[in-house]
């Protein structure tokens, strides 16, 4: 199977109760352990990129390119959208060029009006291509790829106009942040995210910043509408800590411990397993 749009896979999840995992891809080696573990516990997956990592990994036809390879190369069967992330309005027109299947647009930086303007724009165009869009609004805090978002939670009636614009999927800040979360942070707001999946009329809503967020506030976000949990910095942390025991350990002075094949293999491995916990998490597992 190529790439396929998110619509469907996160239809499913809405009304069957789970969340579709968005992974975060830096190079060859994330992308290789997300799309394996992805086919081993027969998952639906979405590969979120964002704009800074596009622009590392050379550009969005690039990185279409490895991924649609990688996908036959690996031959994986399991639903995959090819997801920007948290992407500018110029990124949104750039990724669909090179064959994204699915966007985000993050308009949540501009007032209200210009949001909705622009996210109604591309809500007619990745419609006319069968692409999912989502739509974010009241930023979410923390810094990704340089992009700062202040940690609102986002004014419910607002929301409501983003989604009755025909989005596929729905970003809201409800106290959520991207990177570690700090010792006093006070949780997810679930007053705020009932009002947002009462006034939202069915469209699935996506929680950021996966990493860190207690199981329990995971499990209560699904069973309130959250179809989608984008995860990040978990997997550039165990992936850190794996490569670092290794070489702490001297393995990369043994023998050829230094071939890059063995080198980032540990850190490839810590990927896989944290990506199989968070599947198994969300639900997603057998969903294929
Ligand atoms: P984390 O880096 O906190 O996991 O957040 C990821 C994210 O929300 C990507 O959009």
């Amino acid at each position: 199977m190529g790439l396929v749009s998110a619509e469907g896979m996160l239809r499913k999840a809405y009304e069957n109760g789970y969340a579709v995992g968005q992974f975060n891809i830096n190079n060859l080696e994330w992308t290789k352990a997300v799309l394996n573990t992805a086919q081993e516990l027969n998952s639906p997956v979405i590969l979120g990129v964002s704009e800074g990592a596009a622009k590392y990994m050379t550009g969005y036809v690039t990185v279409t390119e490895m991924v649609k390879a990688m996908i036959k190369g690996l031959n994986i069967t399991v639903p995959v959208a090819l997801h920007l992330d948290h992407g500018s309005y110029e990124g949104a027109y750039k990724a669909i060029e090179a064959g994204f299947s699915s966007i985000m647009f993050d308009g949540s930086h501009y007032p209200i009006e210009e949001n909705i303007a622009k996210t109604k724009e591309l809500v007619e165009v990745t419609k006319k291509l069968g692409l999912s869009l989502e739509a974010e609004v009241g930023s979410i805090g923390g810094e990704e790829d340089g992009v700062v978002g202040a940690g609102e939670v986002a004014d419910p009636l607002e929301c409501k106009l983003i989604a009755d614009l025909g989005v596929t999927i729905l970003a809201a800040g409800i106290g959520n942040i991207h990177g570690k979360y700090p010792e006093n942070w006070k949780g997810l707001n679930f007053d705020v995210l009932t009002q947002i999946k009462n006034i939202t009329s069915g469209v699935p809503l996506v929680l950021h910043g996966g990493t860190g967020i207690p199981e329990e506030m995971i499990k209560k976000a699904i069973a309130l509408g959250v179809a989608k949990i984008n995860v990040n910095t978990e997997c550039q942390l165990v992936f850190a800590a794996a490569t670092r025991k290794y070489i702490e350990a001297g393995k990369d002075l043994q023998g050829k411990g230094f071939d890059p094949r063995k080198l980032l293999n540990p850190g490839y491995e810590a990927i896989k397993a944290s990506v199989k916990e968070k599947m198994q998490l969300f639900g997603s597992v057998n969903q294929a």
